[in-house]
């Protein structure tokens, strides 16, 4: 899709205005000086996406002890366990209240009886978790950063809320964090915490069931569908706070943090400093819209995902609605989608009453194998048009690549894989397996046309020849790369997450129909991208276009981890003709370890571009440095066209 930036970027610049300006992880005078270090999360246990169930999409609060053992059970006796589902975790749902004696937390037995350690005694989640750790599984646990949790104002009909005085039914972190995260880590053994954060944005004043349910107010740091006013820096504190306290907690370093901000208060470029993996988009619901949207969220972000940070467009709906069993099309296609993005897999169905037809589709032993790949790598989308997509996800095997073919209307369409897409040889055979079928699905020169039903994908592992003699392009590593420094002035809203869901939404939800209309809240458009500028548009340079390449905005710093395994970075480097800041100039700077390597006059628009090509032997951390020299008050776009690590 092309956006025509102009007057998008000028009216997300207004809107940004008076966005509270973001915290830097690590504080530095310079941010774009280098450090030599990878500045990412790098604690917890996650180098490849997280694996296994949730209660929420299955069971809502109306969550158990027998349906959560139930599902683990299936989990081993399916063969899941065996092929990477690891993860039991229990989402809202579980707790009573929080005692005032202490403020420690109490179960609710009447669903954990396990928990139960007679009157008066300390409930436990202990026997659960031990009996998960027995089934070779590990233990995932829910909370809010807030005072409070979702369910206590999006599901007030529940029978299962925090019951009690208003004090007894604050369950969530604030005030409370060390507490929490000890007795879930130390005492009950917790391998896994998801953090979600209505506390600290439905729970405003001026709500009227404030009042009604006599809950205590915390005015929010997250103003939903109201980026401008959204605490960014607020946000960001707590949970850099709740990470500390993890990483305090956890000495063994097993333990998994997943940060639930829906995408919103621009989570989708600081949550890989943080946790191992943060929700890019609102909750997804079983319908395809929905899945679309959400998956819009987190494929323009592959710059931002690596082992152990992982982009997380929500829990898999497979089983439900438009991707139950009836509609095995859609759920096949849901699945391979989250394998080709590094998406988390987390399974939310009911597994005890499973079908073979869904188990088979969890269990898809080589769609796994691609989303559980140890090199990391997101998919990069290379075909992108309102009908049919094409994500070309990266392998360790250098030869290697995985391919999905993707058709998002209702119509049949026709996608033509090239060669090209997947960095390979156009004169050279590539050969197709397909994935699903667990197949050869037979090869082809240069391209390959497909016929592509409603909603169907094809996914296949291409291998051939490489199209570079010799290295990879750097786009083809994104999980190699942190985004250290952006380059945005202000937090721009990303419209390509919404290009589905707005006209849906407002036609299907009643509040958005009364309100103001449904609002985009999803900040970090013009975050770095894999073979594209920040904003969607081909890399040029001085007229000329380029299919690979990193796009950046000016003022960017990119951590790109070498680890000693490269001779040589190679690239074209200029500012992009998309630029609308057409009088900035800027210089590109490469580093090695900290010390400067190259560095190029300051270069603007009407320029030709230069060639860079450093000697980076024994270097463990390149950093790329796009520094303004000239300013504009407008973004200047730059490209590290054809860049390359041999
Ligand atoms: C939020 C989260 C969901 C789920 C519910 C629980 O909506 O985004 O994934 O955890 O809360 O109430």
């Amino acid at each position: 899709m092309k956006l025509r930036w102009p007057s998008i970027i000028l009216s997300t610049l207004l809107l940004a205005a008076n966005i509270h300006a973001a915290e830097a992880p690590t504080p530095h005078a310079d941010p774009l000086q280098p450090t030599g270090q990878w500045s990412a999360f790098s604690k917890g246990n996650a180098p490849t996406p997280p694996m296994g169930w949730n209660s929420w999409n299955a069971f809502r609060t109306d969550v158990d002890e027998s349906k959560v053992v139930g599902a683990a059970k299936t989990i081993v006796d399916s063969g899941l366990a065996r092929k990477g589902y690891r993860y039991i975790n229990i989402d809202d749902g579980w707790w009573l209240k929080r005692r005032q004696s202490d403020g420690r937390i109490v179960i609710r037995t009447a669903l954990f009886p396990s928990a139960d350690r007679g009157e008066n005694q300390n409930t436990s989640f202990r026997p659960f978790v031990d009996r998960m750790h027995a089934m070779g599984l590990k233990a995932g646990i829910y909370t809010d950063v807030g005072r409070n949790a979702c369910s206590q104002v999006w599901d007030l009909h529940s029978p299962n809320l925090p019951e009690g005085s208003t004090a007894e039914r604050e369950v969530g972190l604030w005030n409370h964090l060390p507490q929490d995260i000890a007795l879930f880590f130390e005492e009950w053994g917790f391998d896994y915490v998801k953090v979600d954060a209505c506390g600290i944005a439905d729970y405003g004043s001026d709500k009227p069931f404030i009042a009604e349910n006599d809950y205590q107010p915390l005015e929010p740091l997250i103003i939903r569908g109201d980026l401008p006013n959204t605490d960014v820096a607020g946000v960001q504190k707590l949970y850099g706070d709740l990470s500390k306290t993890l990483a305090t907690v956890n000495e063994d370093n097993d333990y998994v943090l997943s940060i639930c901000t829906w995408g919103t208060a621009n989570v989708r470029a600081w949550g890989k400093n943080y946790g191992n993996l943060w929700r890019t988009s609102e909750d997804i619901r079983s319908s395809w819209d929905s899945m679309l949207h959400v998956f819009d969220s987190a494929v323009t972000r592959a710059l931002f995902a690596g082992p152990g940070t992982w982009n997380d467009p929500d829990m898999l709906y497979i089983g439900h609605g438009d991707f139950d069993e009836n509609h095995l099309v859609e759920a096949k296609t849901h699945f391979s989608l989250w394998a080709v993005l590094a998406a988390p897999l987390m399974i939310g169905f009911d597994l005890r009453e499973a079908p073979s037809s869904l188990l088979d589709i969890w269990g898809a032993e080589e769609v796994i194998a691609i989303n559980q790949d140890a090199g990391g790598h997101q998919g990069v989308l290379m075909q992108d048009n309102e009908r049919s997509q094409v994500i070309v996800k990266s392998l360790s095997h250098p030869r290697e690549k995985a391919v999905v073919l993707f058709n998002r209307s209702d119509a049949a369409v026709e996608v033509t894989l090239l060669a090209s897409d997947l960095g390979m040889k156009e004169n050279k055979p590539v050969q197709l397996r397909d994935l699903w079928q667990e197949k050869s699905a037979g090869q082809f020169v240069g391209k390959k046309t497909f016929t592509l039903p409603p909603h169907d994908s094809l996914t296949f592992k291409a291998t051939g020849e490489r199209a570079l003699e010799k290295g990879r392009y750097l786009s083809e590593m994104p999980g190699r790369i942190n985004v250290a420094v952006d380059g945005l002035q202000a937090v721009s809203l990303d419209p390509v997450a919404h290009r589905t869901l707005a006209q849906k939404h407002a036609e299907k939800h009643e509040s958005a129909r009364k309100g103001s209309g449904y609002r985009q809240s999803y900040p970090g458009f013009g975050g770095p991208r894999a073979n594209v500028s920040p904003y969607g548009d081909a890399i040029t340079l001085n007229g000329q276009r380029y299919r690979h390449g990193i796009g950046a905005l000016a003022n960017s710093r990119l951590e790109i981890n070498a680890q000693d395994e490269f001779t040589r970075f190679s690239a074209i480097v200029g500012v992009d003709e998309s630029s609308l800041g057409k009088d900035g100039e800027v210089t590109f700077v490469v580093y090695g370890d900290g010390r400067e390597l190259a560095a190029t006059k300051p270069l603007g628009v009407s320029d030709k571009p230069i060639t860079l090509d450093v000697d980076v032997q024994g270097v463990d951390m390149v950093e790329l440095v796009a520094r303004q020299t000239r300013q504009d008050p407008l973004p200047v776009v730059v490209g590290w066209a054809d860049a390359v690590l041999e």
